[in-house]
Formats: structure tokens, sequence, C-alpha cells
């Protein structure tokens, strides 16, 4: 498989070099939230590589090495006569007082959490701001003495220097974090930057996006056929909506029903796809097959290889069915696209393998479309609505692949597929009434192999236990259990008990990830 440049670009955009920091990926964010277009880049990528496609400012990102360390991270210097604006955070600020002739020294103690900054002149960035502010830091290295040009913008009472610019040549440098929410008026500084410093109007629009996009598949796939597999998540919906307005009824969706699928979903794929959008859609009714396959197997790791697999084999038989395909697109995102450095210096592209239909046969050979590359979680939502897709797809919560099956611990069995199904609507239900839903992440009910004791009306039972969770989250990678009303709590368990039958006991899960996980499985 190839994989396909990027879509749409913007016209108006802001080059981010990374430097390995966690915070990378939050600087772009925080830009895009600006309405500019932002692209986060290898820090190796090279000063001519950048003049050819023209952004009107380069931000320079932390990481977490030293400058004065043999072998650290650096960047083409040429980039500082580029004539455009540059503004480094933290190692990215070290980096430029180090190249341009300043003074960089290895911090005698690191600096780590919230400080408070004096500002001594208000230069560009902190035009609009107060004289004290609120930060964030995380720096070991600190520049002692800024480069020739430049001044001293403010200080904290270790750091000489905790920002400095050269308005001459619109260089700018921050030790502190200004992408971070712990760094409350951060927004204002970047704004101050993009809109000051680069010009940028902050016209980028999703609905432009979505235009240019189109287009630019409608050109790329003229006449060709296009097989997409849809899982009724977001992200490959998105993707259908969009490829569907660019080639028509040459997108082929094909849409596996593992039997493992929540309450009404196929039902929802079908009206809203097949129906609604008139989308060539291929149901492969697979349930029992996944079950048959299932049967008897206890291990999480076993079930999961299982459905992969399965599914893998459904699909590709589908996709024969539909004759010779020349493109297969997905839903990768942005976060899933990790730019790091290969041995040879240039700039490769590694994707999470659990996003990608990995794995297909080798006589299906497919050329990937991947139009959601350049866009965040929060962006592939605005750009659902863009494209009139309803809100229970658009706010859908991530659902795992392999399904209800890692929700029901022990053996999955129809019946106890059933059972899970009907006590997770009753969660999806009671949660859908919650003002501050759109705060969960997930929330969900798991099915328990225990069995206990309980009475209704004079007879005691011995039945099943359901357990809920609820979980908030920024990406899945940690998770804290969400503190949901108690009467809400209250509302699930009664209905639960009182509308399943086989359920007689309903426990909430209290734990955070980590050391626990979201899914039970
Ligand atoms: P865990 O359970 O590892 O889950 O804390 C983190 C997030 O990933 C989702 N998840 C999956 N998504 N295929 C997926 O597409 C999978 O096999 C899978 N397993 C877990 C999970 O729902 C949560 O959002």
């Amino acid at each position: 498989m190839s994989t396909a440049g990027p879509a749409a670009k913007a016209h108006e955009w802001i080059a981010v070099l990374d430097f390995g920091s966690q915070y990378s990926q939050l600087i772009a964010r925080r830009i895009r939230e600006r309405r500019v277009y932002c692209e986060l880049l290898p820090h190796t990528t090279t000063a001519e590589a950048l003049r050819r496609r023209a952004p009107r400012g380069i931000v320079l990102s932390g990481g977490p090495a030293s400058v004065t360390a043999a072998g650290a991270p650096d960047c083409d210097p040429a980039i500082f006569d580029l004539g455009l604006p540059v503004l480094g955070i933290c190692y990215g600020m070290q980096l430029m007082g180090a190249r341009l002739g300043g003074e960089v020294r290895a911090g005698l103690r690191r600096e780590y959490g919230p400080a408070t900054i004096e500002v001594c002149e208000a230069g560009l960035l902190f035009r609009t701001l107060p004289r004290q502010l609120a930060v964030w830091m995380s720096h070991g290295d600190q520049v002692e003495t800024p480069p020739p040009g430049f001044r001293a913008l403010a200080r904290t009472e270790t750091c000489p220097v905790a920002a400095m610019e050269d308005p001459a040549r619109r260089l700018y440098g921050l030790q502190f974090h200004p992408e971070v929410a712990h760094t409350p008026r951060g927004a204002e500084i970047l704004d101050r930057f993009v809109t000051d410093a680069c010009g940028c109007a902050g016209d980028w629009k999703m609905s432009t996006f979505a235009e240019e996009s189109i287009a630019a598949m409608r050109e790329r796939l003229a006449g060709a056929h296009v097989l997409l597999g849809l899982s009724g998540g977001v992200d490959s919906s998105v993707v259908a909506a969009l490829l569907h307005r660019a080639v028509g009824d040459r997108l082929h969706c094909v849409f596996v029903d593992n039997g493992l699928l929540r309450d009404r979903e196929v039902e929802q794929v079908e009206d809203t796809f097949g129906r609604a959008f008139g989308i060539d859609l291929h149901v492969a009714r697979a349930g029992p097959l996944f079950l048959e396959r299932l049967r008897g197997v206890l291990d999480p790791e076993r079930k999961r290889k299982i459905i992969g697999a399965t599914f893998i084999e459904v699909f590709a038989e589908e996709a024969r069915k539909l004759g010779d395909i020349r493109y297969l697109a997905q839903g990768t995102l942005y976060p899933d696209v990790i730019e790091s450095i290969s041995p040879g210096g240039g700039p490769s592209v590694t994707i999470k393998s659990h996003h990608n239909v990995g794995g297909l046969p080798p006589d299906l050979d497919f050329e990937l479309v991947e139009p959601l590359r350049e866009l965040f979680k929060d962006e592939v939502r605005r750009l659902g609505r863009e494209l009139d897709l309803p809100d229970y797809i658009v706010d859908r919560q991530p659902f795992p692949g392999p399904g209800l099956a890692v929700r029901i611990l022990g053996e999955v069995t129809a019946e106890r597929v059933a059972l899970l199904r009907e006590a997770d609507n009753r969660v999806q239900e009671e949660i859908l009434k919650l003002p501050a839903r759109r705060d969960i992440w997930q929330a969900f009910a798991v099915l328990l192999p225990v069995q206990s004791v309980g009475v209704m009306g004079d007879e005691r039972t011995y039945e099943n236990v359901v357990a809920v969770r609820a979980v908030q989250s920024l990406d899945g990678m940690t998770a804290d259990w969400f503190r949901l009303p108690h009467e809400t709590l209250d509302r699930i368990a009664t209905r639960i008990i009182n509308e399943v039958r086989g359920v007689n006991r309903v426990v909430y899960d209290i734990s955070s990830k980590p050391p626990s996980t979201i899914e039970w499985e």
C-alpha cells in the first residue's frame, strides 16, 4: 500500500518544528483554535523546504534535550534568515539563544511547574497582558544573556530571561509553555504571535477545509472507485460523507456487523448512510460467524485476535465481491500520524497499527486515501457537522473494534451479548439526559463473570452483576472515573435491575487509568 500526501492546504499557515516535547501537538491545536491552519514538522525540515511551502511564521517547540549537550536536536540555522517571524518555546527559545549568539546555561536546578513571571517590557507578545503572569515552566537550561539584537521581556526569581524578542527580525522566545492550560493567558500570547507578528487573518474554516478537500479528492480519484470500511464511528463516518461528496456512487462502503455492536447501531448506519445519504452500502451480517469462533474462548487477547482476524476475512470477502477497486479510504487522524526521523535523515511516517485495516491479504492491494490525516478529533466532529451528519454519529463515544466482546468477561455467547446490549442501552439513555454528557469520554456497561445472591419479591435470586464505567479523558491515554450524579447512578441501577432480565446487582467502577484501563479486557 502506498500513502497519499496531504489533501487540501490552507493558504495561510504556521509551521511548528517538533523538538520532541509532549506539548508539540498542543501548540498546533492552540494555533488552529485561533483559526489559523498549522502543521507539525520534523525539526530537521530545511529552510529551503519551508520557503517552498511559504508559512506565515515558524514555531520551534519545546523538547526534552539540553541544547548544551552533544548531539542535541538542531534546526537549519538558515531558518532565522528566511525573514519570517519565529517563536521559540522552551527548548526552541534556548536553541534560538544558542544559535544566534546568546548565552545559554544548564540550569542550576530544574524548574518545573507553576511560576509567576514579571513582565519588564511588554514588547509585542505581552502587549495586552498585566505585568505579572502565571505560567507553566518545564526546563533545565535557560538563556542567561539574550543574543545581540534581542531584549529580555520578562523574568522570574530564578530565570533572568523568561521571554525575549528581536522586534527588527521578528524573532521571539518564551521560556515557559503558553500552549498548556496551566498558563491561563497563554492563548493571548500565541495570538499576538500569530496575528500581530505573522499577520494571519484567522479565516481557516471547516467549510473551506471541506470544500478544498472534496475538490482535491475529486481530482485525485477521477474516475476511480474507492472502498471504505465503515465502522459507524465518527472518523469513518466523516470519511464516508466527505468521499461521497467527492466521488458519489464510486464510493463503496462495507460495514461488518460482527454481532458485537451496541443497540441499534446497525440500523443507524443503514438509515444514515444507506437511506439518507444514498451511499452504496454493503452490510456483511457476520454475527453468527464471530460468535461461533468465540465459543469457549475466555482469554481477552485471544478474543481480540480472533475478532481481528475474522474481521479481515469478512471484509476481504466483501471487497472481492465488489471487483477491482484501486483505493482504500481510512479515517486516520493527525495524532495517529507520528512524524519521526528515519535513519536516512528524512522524515518518515508511522501510523498506529490498530487504526489501520492492516493485514489485508496480498491479492487486495490498495492505494490509501486518508482525508482526515491533518485533523484532530474535535475538528473531525466539526467537519462531520459541516457535512450534515446527525448528532448521534458526530458525538459518538469511542467504541473498541472488538466491540461488546471485551466488555463481556468470560465467554461471549449470544445470550450474554443480548443481556449486555440491553444493560448498555440503559446507561446510554441515562447519560444522554445529563447536561454534562459532552464531558464524558465514554460511559458503558460491563458484564461480569460472577453471579450474586439477591432478593426479588419473596424470592431469592442468583444472577449476573453488571459494572457501569464512565470516564473523562482527553485522548484515552489516561482517564479519571467520572463523578456521575448519584441520581443518575440510581436511575441506571434501578432501570438495569428492573428492566434487564438476569441482572440483580449493579456496581460502579471508580478506578482511574493508570493503573486500570478504560475497557475491562
Ligand atoms: P484502554 O482500555 O486501553 O482503552 O484504556 C483506551 C481507548 O481505546 C479504546 N480501545 C480500542 N479501540 N480497538 C479500538 O479501535 C481496540 O481494540 C480497542 N481497545 C480499546 C477504548 O475504548 C478506549 O477509548
